[in-house]
């Protein structure tokens, strides 16, 4: 049983992508690692993870409608109308065919890093994250999600619902459809028992 792979093994099967994605994808899997050290998560699966998560970002949005369809993934109508929001699900079958030695909690965080999901591991809450963390090539955050930041330091939980909110009033703004997931993950984080349990005493 081969161990879990680095993202430096599993690079050379994406080194077609373009060379900003590949950047970002080095940069998110950095931070998850980093993140994932600061809670208790398992670095290694988060690395590989956070490299993985946006290997299908590039491909067009017929193209990512139509191997969602191949691979038989459900597809939500919002999905549909938007098809970008497949890039994740898309992504994460492709890393399952190509990427052997790691574990279903990595396809998860792949699948699941645009929209959130309720019943996320921490894992998924750490990539989640480490992707919006990203400053990207602007090298700032969008308005409003400066404490992003900190707040992923002091709690998962609290810091994905932020987002989640911070995304939900870009989408209302602008008239746009909302992904069921996204505000099912919202649900659930609100409505856990007891919060987040690793939650910073700050
Ligand atoms: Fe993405
Ligand atoms: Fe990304």
């Amino acid at each position: 049983m081969p161990g879990l792979p680095k993202p430096a093994e599993v690079r050379p099967l994406w080194e077609h992508l373009p060379q900003d994605l590949i950047d970002h994808l080095e940069r998110v899997s950095r931070l998850s690692g980093e993140l994932a050290t600061r809670w208790g998560v398992d670095p290694e699966a988060a690395e590989l993870a956070g490299f993985l998560h946006d290997i299908a970002r590039a491909q067009r949005p017929d193209e990512l409608l139509r191997q969602a369809r191949d691979l038989g993934l459900p597809i939500d109508p919002v999905e549909q109308a938007t098809p970008l929001l497949l890039h994740g699900p898309v992504g994460a079958a492709l890393a399952r065919a190509a990427v052997t030695g790691a574990g279903d909690d990595v396809f998860q965080a792949i699948t699941w890093h645009s929209t959130a999901r309720p019943g996320m591991s921490h894992l998924e809450q750490v990539v989640f994250l480490a992707d919006k963390l990203d400053p990207g090539k602007a090298g700032y955050y969008p308005p409003g999600l400066e404490p992003l930041g900190q707040l992923a330091q002091a709690g998962l939980d609290q810091a994905v619902v932020f987002y989640l909110d911070w995304q939900l009033r870009q989408l209302l703004e602008r008239g746009s459809v909302v992904h069921p997931a996204a505000v099912h993950a919202r649900n659930w984080l609100l409505l856990r028992p007891h919060g987040d349990k690793l939650t910073a005493d700050l």
